[in-house]
């Protein structure tokens, strides 16, 4: 009865590990697989004679060894051609149908039937199933010997260590070869925990996967979450039912075990036979047809590589015909029939010529390593981030390093790791500066925050300099031509000292001035009048946002302008008022204030107003009636279909106003769900109380 149990346990285990790692649908939740294991494991504690090697209890089994045993391949491990471009690809592509042509494998229209697949970034395995069950699994070592790792690789879930379904499925021997590696959400836990502990950071998700195989003590191994995925076999015999006759087909292979029948004359059969078999087979995978198909996959892999869950460093192409690919055969030790196209690397080792602090807008202080130009990611590196502090002494990293260097899509390069076998004699170890770079004040880091921040304010020139940067920037007052060059002249030759002062640009001496400088055209300078004409009359949200209060971006002006409709509405209001609005914390609230209640902000503002640029409210839609033409509006609660902000919206599309706080002076209180304070207000003054339905009947009215 008990052992029934038992198998029943083990065959659920085993198919809730599929569904996880293999079809990425998990069907239990982790604690109901933990129960279950728990049940098996004290039923086997209480039967040892029961246990059997493929117990999912017996994955972490074995005591740490003290070497790997060498396995040499009963098929040799062959490497990959690389591709960098899209000419390597059809000159491969053409080398194919040449001879795909001769043999009559291939149409008149010379199209080739290929299989693209992710290259996963990881290290190869070889894993041995004889009658289903894995005995044996070796790294890829010189391609002809490699390392016995097999109670490493039992501690990886998503590794059947028995194949599914039934043993008339089985083939005597099957060889499967495929890739370790680690998923990044598992890469970056797992390094957190290292600098928990005081251990050696690993630099990328595939040295990580390495050094985790590579442990003599499965235990650990164990806790590192690898994962595979199948791309190929090696020895095959004895598939139970009709198979095709594969001759050998490699001269290698003939040196040991030939191949023989296949249970599929593709390599897409193939990979579908083995997903059959419980072993996990990725979705990044198509049977294309000709290289430009290969090319629009390999574009599209580059565009999604980034969501993806793991690293892929390029697409392997395949001829899919198992009779094509032994026609092409292999050069030397890699096949003719596949080739490896690469992504852009990522990840490149150069020199660090310098460390720099570059002081942003809020004046904090960032420090930048100045590097030897490297091309990473699709790009000539030459600056990277150490971000802050903090990072700048976990890294270590010194000038004169050679260091890892990391640019994936659109993120600002970083350092990643040193090497620290090559750094020079007497490299002088980091420290921040005590005074700003730019200007000499004074640096100061505020409790709980990790930044240094330069005290000088806007008399800093870099400060200085970012603001204006960010305000002429697109988003902002959108002035086209007042880039990050001319404003580092306008700074550095005293032409503005404030916001304000590119409203005055226009005046004779200023122009006269402008001319000076290099590069500066009467024409550019036409054009550049006129774009900061254009902005003396921006959007209020676009205005806003311009003044970079910090913590207020984008979408926070654009709250702030909706609800108060004017730059002096957002003046003088208070955090009280400011808290009123939807979206709007106490942080964005305090933030607002405190900088409405510095004097030289004020006069800044003051001046533009002079230098009459005049922010106009956002045009809402308006309605035709002013129905609510100079009636004040408290909003409260939660509305049942709409938001705070969206009510605010329609109260000054029909003219009327919105406040934070209930007085005799508030027309309605628009009340939802869970309104507090305000609404007992409302009752206590005697003020209409308006539910959501109440109130857009008024705005009908
Ligand atoms: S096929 C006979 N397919 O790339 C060719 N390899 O540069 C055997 N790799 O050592 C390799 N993803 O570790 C193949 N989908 C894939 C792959 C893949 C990653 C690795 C593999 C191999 C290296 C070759």
């Amino acid at each position: 009865m008990s052992l029934d149990r038992v198998k029943q346990l083990r065959l659920a285990l085993e198919a809730y590990n599929r569904a996880y790692y293999q079809e990425d649908n998990p069907t239990v939740s982790d604690a109901q697989y933990d129960a279950l294991m728990r049940e098996l494991e004290a039923l086997e504690a209480e039967h040892p004679e029961w246990i059997t090697a493929q117990s999912p209890t017996q994955r972490v089994g074995s005591a740490p060894v003290g070497s790997f045993a060498s396995v040499r391949h009963a098929v040799p491990m062959l490497s990959l051609a690389n591709a960098f471009d899209s000419q390597d690809v059809f000159a491969f592509d053409k080398r194919v149908a040449d001879t795909l042509a001769v043999a009559g494998l291939v149409g008149l229209d010379r199209q080739v039937d290929y299989i693209a697949e992710y290259k996963f970034d990881g290290l190869a395995v070889s894993l041995r199933y004889e009658h289903g069950i894995l005995v044996q699994a070796s790294t890829r070592g010189d391609g002809t010997t490699g390392e016995e790792v097999s109670s490493n690789i039992r501690t990886i879930k998503a590794i059947p260590l028995c194949l599914a379904g039934s043993p008339d499925q089985w083939p005597a021997v099957l060889e499967v070869r495929g890739e370790v590696l680690m998923y990044r959400q598992d890469f970056e836990a797992l390094n957190q925990r290292q600098l928990q502990k005081g251990e050696k950071q690993f630099v990328n998700p595939r040295n990580a996967a390495a050094g985790s195989l590579r442990q003599l003590d499965p235990r650990i191994t164990a806790t590192r979450h690898l994962r595979f995925f199948a791309y190929g076999w090696g020895e095959i015999s004895g598939v139970p039912g009709k198979t095709v006759a594969v001759e050998p087909q490699h001269d290698l292979f003939a040196l040991d075990t030939p191949q023989e029948g296949l249970p599929s004359d593709t390599q897409a059969g193939m990979l579908d036979w083995m997903a059959s078999l419980g072993l996990p087979v990725n979705q990044g995978r198509q049977v294309l047809r000709g290289a430009d198909a290969l090319l629009a996959f390999y574009h599209q892999a580059e565009q999604d590589r980034a969501s993806l869950p793991f690293e892929i460093d390029g697409i392997v192409y395949k001829v899919n015909a198992l009779r094509a690919q032994q026609t092409l055969g292999y050069v030397s030790r890699a096949p003719r029939f596949a080739l490896a196209h690469k992504f852009p690397a990522q990840e490149e080792t150069t020199r660090v010529e310098e460390i720099d602090f570059q002081v942003g807008r809020t004046g904090v202080v960032t420090p930048v390593v100045r590097l030897q130009p490297v091309f990473v990611g699709g790009v000539t590196v030459t600056n990277a981030t150490l971000h802050n502090e903090d990072e700048a002494r976990r890294k270590d990293v010194r000038v004169g390093d050679t260091v890892f260097v990391r640019r994936a899509g659109d993120v600002i390069p970083e350092v990643v790791a040193v090497v620290l076998d090559k750094r020079p004699e007497g490299a002088p170890v980091f420290a921040m500066p005590t005074s700003c770079p730019a200007c000499g004040s004074a640096l100061e880091r505020l409790p709980g925050e990790v930044a240094w921040r330069c005290t000088g304010g806007l008399f800093c020139s870099a400060q200085l300099k970012q603001t204006l940067i960010h305000a002429a920037s697109r988003k902002a007052l959108d002035i086209e031509g007042l880039g990050d060059k001319l404003v580092e002249q306008l700074v550095d030759e005293k032409l503005i000292t404030s916001l304000a002062d590119i409203f005055k640009l226009h005046r004779e001496a200023e122009q006269a001035r402008l001319l000076a400088l290099p590069r500066m055209g009467k024409k550019s300078l036409e054009n550049l009048l006129a774009a900061i004409e254009r902005a003396r009359e921006p959007d209020l949200d676009r205005f806003i946002f311009a003044l970079g209060i910090r913590h207020v971006g984008e979408t926070t002006a654009r709250d702030l302008a909706l609800a108060l409709g004017s730059l002096e509405a957002l003046r003088q209001a208070d955090q009280e008022r400011l808290l009123a609005i939807n979206e709007v914390g106490p942080v964005v609230a305090a933030s607002v204030h405190h900088f409405f209640q510095e004097p030289h902000n004020l006069a800044v503002l003051q001046e533009l107003h002079e230098l009459g640029v005049q922010p106009k409210a956002l045009e809402v839609a308006t309605a035709q009636v002013q129905t609510l033409s100079g009636k004040t509006f408290v909003i409260t609660g939660t509305l049942p279909s709409m938001s705070r902000e969206q009510a605010t919206q329609r109260v000054l599309e029909a003219g009327g106003k919105v406040s934070g706080s209930v007085s005799k002076k508030t027309a309605y209180v628009l009340a939802g769900a869970e309104a507090g304070s305000k609404l007992a207000r409302a009752e206590e003054l005697g003020i209409p109380v308006l539910d959501e339905a109440q109130f857009l009947a008024l705005l009908e009215a």
